[in-house]
């Protein structure tokens, strides 16, 4: 190796290692295949360079100031999905981008086709929230081939090669929060257990309702099993349990007939609520049939929900700031943009064909007596604090 060569590449290692400790994820671990990519990229780019005083191989050259960036939502039916609304739009336009961002009403092929525009309208990075993690993957190895980048966004791209990576909160973390807040709420609120409880999943086609749920059983189930708590219904399992769609008039619906079919003459004094909409459609079901207020969990601290909290209505929320996973995809784009390819993760997931780099933000539980702290940066949440 040539001198000006090996310089070369020591200075790109060196490069390399800072990348990965700047842009590491919170979680500490071994080295994976995601950060041995990025080094050894990194290194051949610099040999390159050394050699023929040519730009970084193809896969990571980059693009120009002003790209086109591709955004596909999901729905803007929670407060999360229309923040990112508006936040992409903000964040992407401040970052010298020109944002295409689209929301697809909960209706799959009307998101493959937004997607299949974006590809046509020349987009660098296509950001995509899916509907169904799983029936995105023709449309999405189609824009991996025309050489764009794909990032899922607060939900897993699964059964498809067409993905980069994926910026969320920790999943089954949430789902542990959520379960947590019900036992130290049912502990602080409903006096000594046995506790009765009913337990409700998210939309079964977005990937996260599942491992939201899987978390929260991974602290639930030992609690039902030693007798703490009691499933009066029975309905235990993740497909009795999903919402279809998210749908929070679904919830209430389902939550009317377990209160008419088994507690006529019971109480009911928790539930695990997958988020905010449908704590708040549990909570009034629980209210119009007279029963107290059951603890119970949610998620995304919607304006609403953060009330709630305040008043003692909805015991928990788990705040996961959009403007925080926003900013984190843009500084992702960023990085592509300026030919660095994708940063360095120690976290992957399979997404039943491939390990995918995730890039994972912490979420954090809100009850009443931690509201100040987990909001004091967000101004518009501590107003409702009053
Ligand atoms: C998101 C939640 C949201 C739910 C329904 C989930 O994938 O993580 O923030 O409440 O979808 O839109």
């Amino acid at each position: 190796m040539k001198g000006k060569k090996l310089l070369a590449v020591l200075a790109a290692t060196a490069m390399s290692v800072a990348l990965i400790a700047g842009c590491g994820s919170e979680r500490e671990g071994a080295t994976t295949g995601a950060q041995e990519t990025e080094t050894t990229a990194a290194v051949a780019a610099a040999e390159e360079t050394a050699d023929t005083a040519e730009a970084a191989p193809a896969e990571s050259a980059g693009f120009e100031d002003g790209a086109t960036i591709g955004v596909s939502l999901p729905w803007l039916g929670t407060q999360n999905w229309k923040e990112a609304e508006t936040m992409f739009k903000e964040q992407l336009e401040a970052a010298g981008y020109n944002p295409i961002i689209q929301a697809a009403d909960q209706k799959v092929p009307q998101q493959q086709q937004q997607i299949e525009s974006m590809i046509e309208n020349g987009a660098k990075v296509i950001v995509v929230g899916p509907i169904d993690g799983t029936q995105l993957g023709a449309v999405l190895e189609q824009a991996k081939d025309a050489g764009i980048y794909v990032i899922g966004y607060d939900r897993l791209l699964e059964n498809t090669t067409g993905v980069d990576g994926v910026v969320q909160f920790g999943s089954v973390k949430t789902g542990e929060l959520q379960a947590q807040a019900l036992l130290d709420g049912l502990a602080k609120e409903k006096g000594e257990g046995p506790y009765n409880i009913e337990l409700f999943g998210g939309g079964p086609a977005d990937p996260n309702a599942p491992n939201f749920f899987k978390g929260a059983m991974s602290v639930l189930q030992p609690k039902i099993d030693d007798g703490t708590l009691t499933v009066v219904s029975g309905q235990v399992d993740f497909t009795q349990c999903a919402t279809a769609d998210w749908d929070n008039s679904k919830a209430q619906a389902r939550m009317d007939s377990l209160l008419s079919g088994f507690y006529s003459d019971k109480e009911i004094h928790g539930v695990l609520s997958p988020n905010d909409g449908i704590a708040r459609a549990i909570i009034t079901s629980c209210e119009n049939a007279g029963q107290d207020i059951p603890v119970v969990s949610g998620l995304d601290a919607e304006n609403e929900s953060v009330e709630w909290v305040w008043s003692g209505r909805q015991y928990s929320t788990v705040a996961k700031p959009t403007d925080a996973l926003v900013a984190k995809t843009v500084e992702i784009i960023n990085s592509l943009k300026d030919g660095n390819g994708m940063p360095a993760t120690d976290v992957t997931a399979d997404n039943g064909v491939m390990e995918v780099p995730i890039y994972e933000l912490p979420p954090v539980v809100v009850t009443k007596d931690n509201a100040k702290e987990v909001f004091a940066n967000d101004p518009s949440r501590m107003e409702l604090l009053k």
